[in-house]
């Protein structure tokens, strides 16, 4: 069993110089309740994204309709000038109506204009990787073409706003779809120990060392509760958000880690996963959660 060393070891992104620890950051939590509007503690938000950046986090993932703009802001507050060696993600496609809700933004305008507005908002004059969010269903990944809002994604890079693509709440066809028009250097979509619908996307990514990036590492909105989760972590003399962070860490190399927090305690409980290896048998029990899920 390979033995994860500080924050999970290295990953580069294929085709590219780039490469990050593969534990992570993402950085929706900062936001106000549902993701929309001013945190309650600013300072905090603050606190958490240069703890992270202390403790060598160096994948900080993120996107201009988290608050609207004020995730962003906050990064920019927090961090900027940013650590050289420090990549952020963002992501394009929706938009946010007067209520919060998640509207697709799907029009070419629209799509450049949120690129535009990562790039203000952040402080940047160049987006690290911009993953591109389908849209189709509320529900998960829907088919549906990409190739139109991947082309003016495609536009973007080759005038050096974005530097890599990535995809995001997508099926495997449009991640086949999407190769044949750019680079794609990561996916992601929803993913954890009760949650494996990807897991033959992620192995044929893996043999192309493209990243798999699972959102809702830790369930999300709805945390993860299993009694096997719970029996495990105290066995290991660990927390089961621990082992759950754990497990996605040794499920395979290509997966990136970004727990979303807006607590410093429990950033520095999550990063402490890197170094829990989680024994065979343990592991053995952790797979059958999803089926029984
Ligand atoms: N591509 C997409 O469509 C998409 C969708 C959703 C999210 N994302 C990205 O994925 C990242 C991760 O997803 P997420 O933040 O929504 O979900 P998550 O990481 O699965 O879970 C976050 C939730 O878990 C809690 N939590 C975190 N660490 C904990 C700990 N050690 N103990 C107990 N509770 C803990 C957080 O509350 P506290 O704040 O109290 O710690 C928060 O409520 C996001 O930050 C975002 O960057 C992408």
């Amino acid at each position: 069993m390979t033995v994860q060393n500080k924050l999970g070891g290295t990953f580069t992104f294929p085709g590219t110089s780039m490469t990050v620890n593969r534990m992570g950051y993402g950085a929706m939590q900062l936001a106000g309740k549902g993701v929309f509007g001013p945190p309650k503690d600013l300072d905090a938000a603050v606190a958490v994204l240069r703890e992270a950046v202390e403790s060598g986090v160096d994948h900080i993932d993120t996107s201009d309709f988290y608050g609207p703009h004020i995730t962003n802001q906050i990064i920019k507050q927090a961090l900027h000038p940013y650590p050289k060696d420090l990549t952020i993600v963002t992501k394009i496609s929706a938009k946010r109506g007067p209520d919060g809700s998640w509207i697709p933004a799907f029009s070419r305008e629209e799509l450049i204009s949120a690129v535009h507005d990562n790039l203000r908002n952040l402080g940047l004059e160049a987006l690290d990787v911009v993953n591109l969010r389908a849209m189709f269903s509320h529900l998960g990944p829907a088919e549906g073409s990409i190739e139109p809002m991947l082309t003016v994604l495609a536009e973007l890079q080759q005038q050096g706003l974005v530097k890599h693509v990535g995809l995001s709440n997508v099926t495997p066809k449009q991640v086949a779809e999407g190769r044949g028009i750019c680079e794609i250097v990561g996916v992601q979509n929803l993913y954890n120990v009760a949650q494996r619908s990807d897991d033959a996307l992620i192995d044929d990514l893996a043999k192309d060392g493209i990243a798999y990036v699972p959102f809702f590492p830790l369930g999300g909105f709805t945390p993860l509760q299993s009694s096997t989760l719970d029996e495990a972590a105290a066995e290991l003399g660990a927390t089961p958000m621990v082992v759950a962070l754990a497990w996605l860490l040794q499920r395979s190399p290509n997966i990136l880690l970004i727990p979303g927090t807006s607590s410093v305690a429990h950033l520095r409980v999550n990063l402490s996963a890197a170094e829990l290896v989680l024994p065979g048998e343990v592991l053995e029990k952790l797979n059958e959660i999803a089926l029984v899920a």
